[in-house]
């Protein structure tokens, strides 16, 4: 039987593809946002703790600082892929959701706890107080928000399990369970988190604001937490994928873009791991492990939000939802209007980050920093 509800009443405003295109594009730029998030927030949290030494505390005060601005960009890079999803897969992820109820509508409350502990946590490092509390609190209300996140997507693609859900729950009290793909999943995204942390360590790294040794701390412990992390991703990675059924592992492997994306997902994941065992290992600072670690992590997260978009489809398919079959009656002058809106609004982050890029530079963290011939502003 097919469970999925019988009515789309709206159909697609604009072609399968291009939905998907603009749904993979701003779910990957989510991701970047999250996986900063989640890995940036447990090492500064950790960092902070008093005992570890000036440098830590520096590095832990660098990150925490700049944490509620990424936090902006989780939120803003969240919400497009939501409305492409529900637009998508409304008939499986609003049943989902509902299933959830009152985990999915906590989801609001716990992000606003978990922002105002980020601010907490900055501004405790900032005023010299014992800050590891409100970081470490603010780092599990994230990881809560993750799980029913994964929950949510996760239960989307099982409707055998839907009815079950409804009768112990009608108000949605429950997260789902008995999914053997869920937890791998959850930690997946975890263990990219702390990739991504160490990665995002090494970027700052190579930040002028930065005086030599403080370079050097961030790179080598940036550099050790992302190989370590990173070889535990490309381990969960293939245990979600080993228990995927047997006919979402075969079509993974028969589609040319899905398999594309796998196997360029792990070409990225082991480049990665290169530059941060460089960093780590030999304290070796280049352009490879400050700016080229940071652009292979973007680059994969967009193969592994491709291939996490060929699991969705081929569940799915095997229940009886093909996306690819939605009705589609597309208003051309709207989809028009919205890509030159889309585009411009690129071009104005785009001068944005060019001003904040020429804006006069504050030294941040121990020891001065000499920029042609002159002592920073703010040199310790
Ligand atoms: C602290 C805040 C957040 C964290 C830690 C977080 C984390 C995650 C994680 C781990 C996933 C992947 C789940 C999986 O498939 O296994 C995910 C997916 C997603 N998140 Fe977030 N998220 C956060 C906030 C938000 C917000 C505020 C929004 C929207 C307003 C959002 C929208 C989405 C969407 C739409 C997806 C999945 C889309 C899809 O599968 O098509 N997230 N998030």
């Amino acid at each position: 039987m097919n469970s999925f509800p019988a009515v789309d009443p709206i159909p697609l405003p604009a072609p399968v593809w291009l939905m998907k295109v603009l749904h993979v594009v701003t779910l990957s730029l989510h991701f970047a946002a999250v996986e900063i998030l989640l890995g940036g927030l447990l090492i500064a949290a950790i960092l902070s703790v008093s005992g570890h030494g000036t440098y830590a505390r520096h590095a832990a005060g660098a990150m925490a600082r700049r944490l509620p601005i990424v936090m902006t960009y989780v939120i803003n890079f969240g919400v497009p892929p939501l409305l492409f999803a529900q637009v998508l897969y409304g008939r499986a992820l609003y049943t989902s959701s509902v299933l959830l109820g009152a985990w999915w509508i906590g989801v609001v409350f716990l992000l606003m706890a978990c922002y105002w502990l980020l601010y907490q946590f900055s501004e405790r490092i900032e005023a010299g107080k014992t800050a590891w509390p409100a970081g470490l609190a603010s780092w599990i209300l994230a990881g809560g928000i993750a799980q029913i996140l994964t929950g949510n997507m996760t239960l989307m693609l099982r409707p055998e399990a839907w009815a079950a859900m409804y009768e112990r729950s009608a108000v949605g009290a429950h997260l789902p369970s008995g999914d053997p793909t869920m937890m791998p999943r959850f930690f997946f995204m975890l263990a990219g988190g702390l990739m991504t942390g160490g990665v995002w360590m090494l970027y700052l790294s190579g930040r002028s604001v930065f005086a030599k040794e403080m370079k050097g701390y961030l790179s080598a412990l940036g550099g050790r937490i992302a190989a370590v992390a990173a070889i535990a991703a490309i381990g969960l990675a293939f245990l979600v994928v080993s228990r995927q059924p047997d006919a979402v592992r075969s079509g993974l492997a028969n589609h040319t873009l899905y398999s594309i994306s796998g196997y360029a997902w792990l070409a990225l994941a082991l480049l990665i791991l290169a530059a941060a065992a460089m960093a780590g290992l030999g304290r070796h600072q280049s352009a490879f492990t400050t700016l080229g670690a940071p652009l292979l992590t973007v680059l994969a997260m967009i193969a592994m939000t491709l291939y996490r978009d060929g699991i969705r489809d081929l569940s799915l398919l095997q229940k009886g939802f093909d996306v690819w079959q939605r009705t589609e009656v597309s208003n051309w002058s709207v989809i028009g209007l919205f890509l030159l809106l889309f585009v411009a609004g690129l071009g104005v982050i785009g001068w944005l980050i060019s001003v904040v890029a020429k804006a006069a530079k504050q030294h941040e963290g121990p020891g001065p920093v000499i920029d042609s011939g002159k002592i920073m502003k703010g040199a310790a």
